[in-house]
This record gives C-alpha cells, structure tokens and sequence, in this order.
C-alpha cells in the first residue's frame, strides 16, 4: 500500500513529546519519521509505540562494512519500517548486503533509501573528504549506484529531483526534505522549496518538520500544504 505523500520529521528524544507531536496532526493524512535523536533515547520498542501502526519512516543513516549494516536492517525490520535510510557512500557491496537483508523481511520489508550527499556539506567539504564534485555530479552517480545495488529510492534535495528523475526512472522513490510553504519560515534550510513545486517536478514524498510541528495550530498546517499540493 503506498503510504501518504508527507512524513512529518517528529524530531525529539521523549516519548511523551513525539507522541503528543503526534496527535497534534489528527489522525490521516500524513506518515510520521523518527531518526537517530528518538531512536538511540527510545529504542526499537519506542518506536513502535510511537508510531502506532502509522506508515514509518525510520532514518538511522546506517554506514559500516556490509556484514554489520545487513545485521543492522534485519534487527531495524522488527520495527517494520516502511522506509529505512543507508549512505550510498558505503558502497555496493554494503547496500548489496542490505538490499538482501531487507528481502528476508518478505511482503512487509522495509523499503532502503540511499543517503547521497549530505545537504550540510559543500563543495570544499566533499574535497576535504576526497570526494569528487561538484556536489550534484556526486549526489548523481551515488544515486545511481544505489539503484544499481537493489535500493529503491534516495533522499534528496528538492534541487536534485528533476536530475534524479531522468537519471534513476520512473519507479525509483524520490524522498524530500527541505521543503517550506511560501508562508513558513525558512529557519536553517537553505535550499528550499514549496511542496506543490516538489510533488510537480516529481518528488514520491515530502519529509516536513518545523512548518508543520512548529505552527500554532499543527493540523491545520498540514490540511493547507495537502491542499497546495491538490489545488
Ligand atoms: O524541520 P524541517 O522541515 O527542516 O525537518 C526536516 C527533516 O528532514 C529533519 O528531520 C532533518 O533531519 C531531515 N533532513 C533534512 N535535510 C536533509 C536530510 C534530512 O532536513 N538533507
């Protein structure tokens, strides 16, 4: 089943505060994202009763040798994850070995996304690492090696979607953060975008934190972009 177009980022490391995060949205219309900060505080057992059922997006970001990220995904399935994040940078053999572990999961297998390149890295900062620019170029062949090693999407810059569209096909899942409407504040993104200008050049679905959990009134943040988006 697809899950809705918008993951809203829960990003705390209490319980209490994601769950009330949570139910400040209301009941429909939206899939929740845990990542690192409430995973390492709450661990597996949080996640899932935080999440309650609803459609996860579970960003750990894995990176290591290929033995110990396929580990790392199976024990990650008994979250049940609907999308689970690696670093492409890891390599073939390593997204290899993770696509494989995900399989044994069978109909309810979390669905592995690459990390390309970070957003908070530039140019000066690939080459520090040895990394080849200019950024796109590299976000480019890493997502393409993703796809070539069994994973079924990236994550990327709302920037990147129409490059990626072209370069990865049609069925390979574009997954968007750096998205604020026109009436939200940047804050410390800066490459932004509006979801309706995502979702037309191609994006599957929009990872959005503080202009919906930050709002006064978090449903109705949420209902306007989803009616954005429609109109
Ligand atoms: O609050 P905001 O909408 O900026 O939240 C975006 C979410 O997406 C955060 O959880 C952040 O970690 C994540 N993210 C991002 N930029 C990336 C990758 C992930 O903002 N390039």
């Amino acid at each position: 089943m697809m899950p809705p177009r918008i993951f809203v980022a829960i990003d705390r490391s209490r319980k209490e505060d994601a769950a009330a995060e949570i139910v400040g949205l209301g009941t429909e219309g939206f899939a929740v994202k845990l990542g690192l900060e409430f995973f390492v505080a709450q661990g597996p057992q949080g996640v899932v009763d935080v999440a309650g059922g609803r459609p996860l997006f579970l960003d750990l970001k894995l990176h290591d040798i290929p033995n110990t990220v396929a580990g790392g995904v199976r024990s990650a399935s008994r979250c049940k994850p609907h999308f689970l994040t690696i670093h492409a940078s890891g390599g073939a053999a390593m997204m290899h070995a993770a696509a494989s572990a995900a399989k044994e999961a069978g109909e309810t297998r979390p669905k592995l996304l690459g990390i390309t390149v970070l957003t908070s890295l530039d140019e000066s900062d690939l080459a520090a690492v040895g990394q080849r620019g200019p950024m796109s170029d590299q976000a480019e062949r890493l997502a393409v090696l993703a796809r070539e090693s069994g994973l079924d999407g990236v994550v990327c810059s709302p920037h990147e979607i129409a490059r990626l569209r072209k370069a990865c096909g049609p069925d390979f899942k574009l997954v968007v953060p750096g998205i604020r409407p026109e009436w939200a504040e940047a804050g410390d993104q800066k490459r932004i975008m509006t979801p309706a200008e995502a979702v037309s050049l191609g994006a599957d679905h929009l990872v959005i934190g503080r202009p919906i959990t930050q709002a006064k009134t978090p449903k109705d943040a949420l209902a306007r972009i989803l009616a954005e988006i429609a109109a």
